[in-house]
C-alpha cells in the first residue's frame, strides 16, 4: 500500500501553550487534525471553566481563517479543585476532561496534586458527572528510579483508581510501557490510553546516540525497545482503547539545549505521517483510521469527523529547524528523511 485514504484524525492530547508560541504552532497541527485535546499546562495553569473558555477563544482568534479546527478544552486538576467547578465543567460545551498532574511530575506541573486523598471528591464528582480523567500516570517520588515510575504509578495509584472509582472514564497518557499496555487492555472498557508518535518510533538509546540528545528527551521518558515493541502491537492491533494521542510539546531550542533542559518533543509538524510510517512498518496501515480517527471520538462520545485526507509514501526532509516566535523549535526527525506525505 503505497497510499491511503482515511477520516480526518484528531490529536487527544496536545500542548498548544500560548501567545507568540500558540501562533507559530497552531497551523501545524490544524492542518492535519480537526480536533485536539488541549493540555492545560500553561503558567498560570488553566484551572477553572471561565480560563478555558478564555484560552479556548486565544486558540481559535489564532487560526489561521483557512484553517478548519476545533480545541477541545480541559481543566488542570489542583488540591483545590472544587466540586461546583467540575459541576460548570461538565454543563459547558467545551471542556470534556480533567487532566491529572502529579505535583512536579513534568513541565508546568507544580500546581498539580500532592496527594490523590485530596481529590477524592472531585474524582466523585467527576464520575457522577462523566467526566473523563487523564493521566500523567508517574509518581514522583526521588526514590523511585525515573524509568520506573508509570510501572510503580500504575501499582501503587492507577490499580486503586479504578476499584475505588468504578465508572470514571479514564485515559492513562502517552503510555510507554508494557506494563501499562497491560494494564488497560485488562481494564474496563471505559480505560484507555494514548500513544504518542515518538513512544512508537524510539527506544531510550535514542537519548544517547553518539552524545546527549535533548531533542528526544520527554516526560514520561522513552522506555527501552521490548516497550516500544508492546507500544507498537497495541496501537496497530485494533483494539479500540488505545487511540491517537502525540504529546506535541513544543519548547525553544534554548530551552531545550540547556544545563537543565526541558522535556517535551515536537512532533506536530508532521504527526500523521509519522504515524502512518509506525503502521506502514507494521503492516496495519488499514488499522490507522481506527487509531487515529475513530477510537478517540468514540471514547470522548463525539461524533466521527466526516472529511478526509489522503497520505501517500513519498521521501521529504524535515528541516533542521523551524522558526517560532523568533526563537527556534527542532521538530521530531531534524533534518532527516520522512517516508509519508499528507497531501
Ligand atoms: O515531555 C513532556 N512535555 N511531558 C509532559 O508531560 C509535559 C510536556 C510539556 O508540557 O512540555
Ligand atoms: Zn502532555
Amino acid at each position: 500500500m503505497d497510499q491511503i485514504t482515511i477520516i480526518r484524525p484528531d490529536d487527544w492530547h496536545l500542548h498548544l501553550r500560548d501567545g507568540a508560541m500558540l501562533q507559530a504552532v497552531l497551523p501545524d497541527t490544524a492542518r492535519q487534525f480537526a480536533r485536539a485535546i488541549v493540555m492545560p499546562n500553561l503558567k498560570p495553569p488553566v484551572t477553572t471553566v471561565a480560563q478555558a473558555a478564555a484560552y479556548r477563544e486565544r486558540i481559535l482568534a489564532a487560526l489561521p481563517p483557512a484553517l478548519d479546527f476545533t480545541p477541545l478544552m480541559t481543566l488542570y486538576l489542583t488540591d483545590n479543585t472544587t466540586t461546583d467547578e467540575i459541576e460548570r465543567a461538565a454543563d459547558s460545551e467545551f471542556v470534556h476532561a480533567v487532566k491529572y498532574y502529579p505535583a512536579g511530575a513534568t513541565t508546568n506541573s507544580d500546581n498539580g496534586v500532592t496527594d490523590l486523598g485530596h481529590v477524592q471528591a472531585v474524582l466523585e464528582a467527576m464520575q457522577k458527572h462523566d467526566l473523563p480523567l487523564l493521566l500523567h500516570g508517574e509518581v514522583t517520588a526521588a526514590e523511585i528510579d525515573v524509568f520506573d515510575r508509570e510501572a510503580v504509578f500504575i501499582e501503587r495509584h492507577l490499580q486503586r483508581l479504578t476499584h475505588d472509582f468504578p465508572a470514571l472514564r479514564m485515559v492513562l497518557e502517552h503510555v510507554t510501557t508494557a506494563d501499562a499496555v497491560q494494564f488497560v487492555e485488562a481494564a474496563e472498557a471505559h480505560v484507555a490510553a494514548t500513544i504518542t508518535a515518538h513512544h512508537l518510533l524510539l527506544n531510550r538509546n535514542a537519548m544517547f546516540a553518539g552524545g546527549l540528545r535533548p531533542h528526544h528527551y520527554c516526560l514520561p521518558l522513552i522506555k527501552r525497545e521490548q516497550h516500544r515493541q508492546a507500544l507498537a502491537a497495541a496501537a496497530v492491533g485494533g483494539n479500540p482503547k488505545f487511540f491517537l494521542g502525540t504529546d506535541s510539546a513544543p519548547h525553544t531550542r534554548t530551552a531545550k539545549e540547556s544545563d537543565c533542559g526541558c522535556a517535551g518533543i515536537y512532533s506536530a509538524r508532521a504527526a500523521i505521517e509519522l504515524y502512518a510510517e509506525v503502521f506502514a512498518d507494521n503492516n496495519a496501515l488499514q488499522r490507522l483510521e481506527g487509531f487515529a480517527s475513530c477510537h478517540g471520538p468514540d471514547f470522548y462520545r463525539l461524533p466521527r469527523n466526516t472529511s478526509t485526507i489522503h497520505l501517500r509514501r513519498e521521501c521529504w526532509q524535515m528541516p533542521p529547524a523551524l522558526e517560532a516566535a523568533g526563537e527556534q523549535i527542532v521538530p521530531l526527525r531534524a533534518g532527516a528523511t520522512m517516508q509519508w506525505r499528507l497531501d
